[in-house]
């Protein structure tokens, strides 16, 4: 038995030499160590050795199979370990390779200078009102001032979702809205996104306005004047100077129309301000009594004013970009021009 033991830690020790892979690392587990292997086999021959020696062989067996057994352990780790160094090597990282760098966004132009109008009107104690998006046409036209069959209605082209559902076209619904729940004295900002039928080189189906409304005691065309005088030289600069026409619309009366000193050229005129030396930036008004009447305040007793202002040609305005469709392709090339 001693020297069948040998024979067979020869022929393991030899065969250990050739496992270099899965493979054979299997194959000398099925030679050896299986059920039916050799190291077994030794284990049934001890049916042929005298009994009284029977338990110094069978010891000596198993110690001899708990070697064949570290043996196979050590190969297997072996084997293991040849695989991952195999695996590293084909894949090797080129620490040469440029970096993938995360992009991080910014903010949209027409949010920035949205957060900069709302931050000068804050600074004036307004507070910020959202409406709604899909809007009844009495919010949207109505109670506005703007019946039914009304020629107004022609100066914006509306999407309609229903008979009486629009997507609403300005902001100037979040007048009603905020007059129906609040009583006077009321300084709201309504900005939001509106919509029309309309679309060119400065025109887009989709874009946002800013809807400004104050209502008090004695509230005048004064005090419009000299607060959009602050607006604008914060945007603009402090030399910027106001102006303002007649003009119409059917919620305000009187309505105007508001023009900024040419911030490029300071008023000597240029293509900026089509050598007018003046910039149209806003509509506004006097709030028609109308319209404080629709919303159950008397006119008798209290007055505002009423503004709305588009983002996008503030925007535009204000960083030289000539075509609105720019400010919703979202070409990386332009937006970057944006970040901090
Ligand atoms: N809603 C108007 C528009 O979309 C803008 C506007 C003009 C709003 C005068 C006002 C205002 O509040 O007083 O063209």
């Amino acid at each position: 038995m001693e020297e069948k033991i040998k024979e067979l830690r020869a022929a393991i020790e030899q065969a250990s030499a050739d496992v270099t892979d899965k493979a054979r690392l299997s194959d000398f587990w099925q030679k050896y160590l299986s059920k039916n292997g050799e190291v077994a086999g030794l284990t049934k021959s001890l049916r042929d050795v005298p009994k009284e020696d029977r338990p110094a062989v069978g010891k000596t067996i198993n110690e001899f199979k708990q070697w064949a057994e570290a043996q196979y352990q050590a190969l297997s780790e072996q084997v293991e370990k040849a695989a991952l160094e195999a695996r590293n090597a084909a894949e090797t990282v080129d620490i040469t390779m440029p970096a993938k760098i995360r992009q991080t966004g910014s903010l949209h132009p027409i949010t920035l200078v949205k957060n900069e109008i709302i931050d000068v009107f804050a600074g004036m104690g307004f507070e910020i009102y959202e409406g709604p998006e899909i809007e009844d046409d009495d919010h949207n036209f109505t109670r506005l001032n703007v019946p039914k069959n009304h020629p107004a209605r022609d100066m914006q082209d509306t999407f309609y979702v229903a008979d009486d559902i629009v997507l609403r076209t300005q902001t100037s619904g979040g007048q009603i809205r905020v007059m129906d729940m609040e009583k006077p004295p009321i300084k709201v900002l309504a900005p939001g996104r509106v919509f029309r039928s309309d679309s060119d080189a400065t025109h887009s189906p989709m874009f946002h306005q800013m809807e400004g409304l104050v209502v008090d005691k004695g509230i005048t065309l004064c005090d419009l004047q000299g607060m959009l005088d602050k607006f604008v030289q914060a945007l603009f600069g402090a030399d910027v100077k106001t102006r303002l026409r007649p003009s119409y619309f059917p919620f305000t009366e009187p309505s105007v129309e508001v023009d900024v000193s040419c911030f490029e050229c300071g008023g000597k005129g240029c293509p900026l301000c089509k050598h007018t030396g003046w910039i149209e930036v806003l509509g506004a008004g006097v709030v028609h009594h109308s319209v404080l009447e629709n919303c159950g305040i008397d006119p008798n007793v209290y007055s505002g004013f009423a503004f709305g202002i588009g983002i996008e040609r503030i925007a535009m305005l204000k960083y030289g970009i000539n075509n609105i469709g720019l400010m919703f392709e979202n070409d990386l090339r332009f937006l970057k021009q944006f970040e901090d």
